[in-house]
């Protein structure tokens, strides 16, 4: 008998009438074609990506709870002014969750040596019991490996290794990054470190300070300080960093691109109205400040501002560097990538309003993770 594996699924939907929608209901995975399989997911992180998916712009202050305890539905109004915004997705029932971890329990034919392997997989649709997905989506995890601990093993792991690629395609020697107390900051310290490449870290308050120098982080300077200007000049021209990878953007981004041109142009041995020739760029990967970037007139004339997103670069990357890229994570997942989780909960959970208020704060070291199978 061919089992459809049917199970809960986490789904957000913003409606024409302006009201979001995020409901667990229950659903078939289905069968599996020749190139699939279907994962139990045991593990799916909240990343900031995902709450953008799952609750866009609404107002989640005004949220309440309908359903039942085991299918709850989250709804929350979506001002007016937002919905041009989301125009693309409306009334679309949209599966969650960008990455997690499970087992492996059915396989389309050809397959059937993935049967039971604990595989990573990086495709929406993570927040649910049962996920039919592409074998191309998936990485076979080390024996032993839980899928709690492989449950981040793609987005940030990847993310990071893909930025330490971009620096080096451009040229770059040493590497400024923004809000550097994330899982991806604490990543890259590790990474940047094992890879001899300097890093200056950018955070926002003393306590995260010392938490970074403790993990092994020479240069970390707190923008919301008054010496910021004196300690990122001085870790500028320590480093000579002339890449920054910004997960906040806002203000930020142009005062560490002008901080940049003024290191360049202190070691510059001529005067050159336009500023200096040194190439000053900023990969803006996040959002976290939704105020728009601001780019100063100090930084003269040679600089860059682009959006980073790691889908687009796993596209403009050969296999044999993804491949690369996939087995260093995979060999470094208990070390230089593990991830670190303030709380478990269930898909029932993940919708309390309660609930998501905690882990929408986006705070260093409070991920959560969801377990669909609790
Ligand atoms: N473009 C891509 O392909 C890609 C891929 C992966 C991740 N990302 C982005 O990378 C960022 C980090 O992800 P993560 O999973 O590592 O996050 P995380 O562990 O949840 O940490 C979020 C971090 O953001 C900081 N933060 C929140 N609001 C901030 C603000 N307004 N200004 C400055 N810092 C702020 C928090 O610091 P406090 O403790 O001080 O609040 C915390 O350190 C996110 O923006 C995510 O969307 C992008």
């Amino acid at each position: 008998m061919t089992q459809d594996w049917r199970g809960l699924v986490l789904r957000s939907c913003i409606t024409a009438a302006g009201e979001l929608r995020v409901t667990v209901t229950e659903e078939a995975a289905g069968v599996p074609a020749a190139d699939e399989v279907v994962v139990r997911v045991e593990a799916a992180p909240i990343n900031p990506t995902d709450m953008g998916l799952l609750f866009g712009p609404a107002d989640l202050t005004a949220a309440r709870l309908e359903g039942t305890a085991r299918q709850p539905m989250l709804i929350a109004p979506v001002p007016p002014a937002a919905m041009p915004f989301v125009a693309l997705r409306i009334g679309q029932s949209l599966p969650a969750g960008v990455e997690g971890a499970g087992v492996v329990v059915a396989t389309g034919p050809g397959q059937e040596a993935l049967l039971g392997k604990t595989v990573a997989m990086m495709s929406d649709g993570a927040y649910a019991q049962y996920r039919r997905i592409a074998v191309t989506s998936i990485l076979v995890l080390s024996d032993g490996t839980s899928p709690a601990d492989g449950a981040a093993a793609l987005v940030n792991p990847l993310t990071v290794l893909g930025m330490l690629e971009t620096a080096r395609r451009n040229g770059h020697k040493a590497i400024v990054h923004t809000a550097a107390a994330s899982s991806v900051g604490k990543m890259l310290i590790r990474a940047c470190r094992q890879d001899g490449v300097p890093l200056v870290n950018i955070v926002r308050r003393d306590d995260q300070v010392a938490e970074l120098r403790a993990l092994g982080a020479e240069h970390v300077c707190n923008s919301a300080a008054p010496e910021f200007r004196q300690d990122l000049a001085r870790a500028l021209a320590a480093t000579d960093a002339t890449v920054c990878f910004d997960a906040v953007g806002g203000a930020l981004t142009g005062r560490i691109l002008g901080a940049m041109e003024s290191a360049a142009s202190q070691r510059a041995t001529q005067y050159s109205r336009y500023g200096t020739n040194v190439l000053k760029q900023a990969f803006v990967y996040g959002a976290l400040d939704r105020a728009p970037i601001e780019i100063s007139r100090t930084v003269g004339l040679s600089w860059s501002v682009a959006g980073w997103l790691l889908f687009d670069f796993l596209q403009q990357t050969d296999a044999a560097t993804q491949a690369r890229l996939r087995q260093r994570v995979c060999d470094e997942l208990h070390t230089t990538f593990a991830s670190r989780y303030a709380a478990t909960i269930s898909l029932a959970e993940a919708v309390q309003p309660q609930t998501v208020a905690a882990y929408m704060e986006k705070r260093s070291g409070v991920k959560y993770l969801i377990n669909p199978q609790l």
